[in-house]
């Protein structure tokens, strides 16, 4: 199932962006997942603290614990053995102390393998950045929309509308680059700021979700495309199939099958021959 595939690393990433190919980035959370994804070709992937919301069922990622992304993590690791693996920093794992950052950025590498991690934040967390990095962990930056804020931000919606709102996303974004982070995800902004951050970055590589064609690569929420999350489905994420109606009639093919006594059928099950079920019938008595 699994295809032998070149490793994605870091020097292959910065080599796609000089040759001005888009890198392509997906979440994922589960194994099966994990070796479809690869077999694709997706070249990164980020184990998402959205994890919350769309495998765990609550209403915002702020639940979410590190042992929920480490278990999650492994299980990627396991079906996507050769992709650049993203390990996303949940809420109150890196906010309140550099060495709370450093010790759960490094439980994402020794345990689940993953190839770098992500993190929240502006100006504000640029010692985090600093200080991860500087225990030998490539780190990616997350501003615009950042769904671990999103009661500060008002809601899901377009981040750095006006002039003086879109440069603090910029000078956001020079100083987490500034404090190592070797990318930085632009989510939801004006397709015209992420092309000016681009521009300015002098060695990062800037990924989009919903910010317009100019990023170095593409990032995607995996059940956004396929119709998989029930509760909404944001403008931003395009449908590359309806793998949620696939399966929701092939539920209820079963419901109806089994009501009717038409499943299982005559090749659904194993019989037993005759000379062994009369010698149970004289054990049994
Ligand atoms: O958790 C996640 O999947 C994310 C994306 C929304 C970028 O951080």
């Amino acid at each position: 199932m699994i295809d032998a595939k070149v490793k994605i690393t870091l020097p292959y990433l910065f080599e796609k962006v000089q040759r001005g190919e888009p890198i392509t980035w997906l979440t994922c959370y589960d194994f099966p997942t994990a070796c479809l994804q690869e077999q694709a070709g997706i070249e990164m992937i980020l184990v998402g603290d959205s994890l919350g919301m769309t495998m765990l069922g609550y209403d915002s990622t702020l639940p979410v614990k590190m042992d929920d992304m480490i278990r999650h993590a492994c299980a990627v690791r396991k079906g996507a053995p050769n992709v650049f693996l993203v390990g996303d920093m949940p809420y109150m794992s890196y906010q309140p102390s550099n060495e709370i950052a450093v010790l759960n950025a490094g439980r994402f590498m020794a345990e689940a393998g993953c190839d770098a991690i992500k993190l929240e934040g502006g100006v504000a967390m640029a010692p985090r950045v600093r200080a991860i990095t500087d225990a030998g962990i490539p780190t990616i930056g997350h501003l615009g929309l950042t769904p671990q804020s999103v009661a500060a931000l008002g809601g899901f919606k377009l981040q750095g509308k006006s002039a003086a709102l879109a440069k603090t996303i910029a000078d956001d974004a020079k100083a987490i680059e500034k404090a190592g982070a070797f990318a930085i995800l632009l989510e939801l902004v004006p397709d015209r700021l992420c092309k000016i951050i681009m521009e300015r970055a002098e060695n990062c590589i800037i990924m989009g979700l919903g910010s317009g064609p100019h990023a170095h690569g593409q990032l995607l929420i995996y059940h956004d495309m396929f119709g998989l999350y029930p509760k909404f489905k944001p403008k931003m994420a395009k449908m590359f199939g309806n793998a949620g109606e696939v399966i929701l009639n092939g539920l209820k093919s079963y419901h109806d099958e089994v009501k009717a006594k038409a499943f299982p059928a005559r090749e659904n099950w194993f019989g037993m021959q005759d000379t062994e079920f009369d010698a149970l019938k004289k054990l049994l008595g």
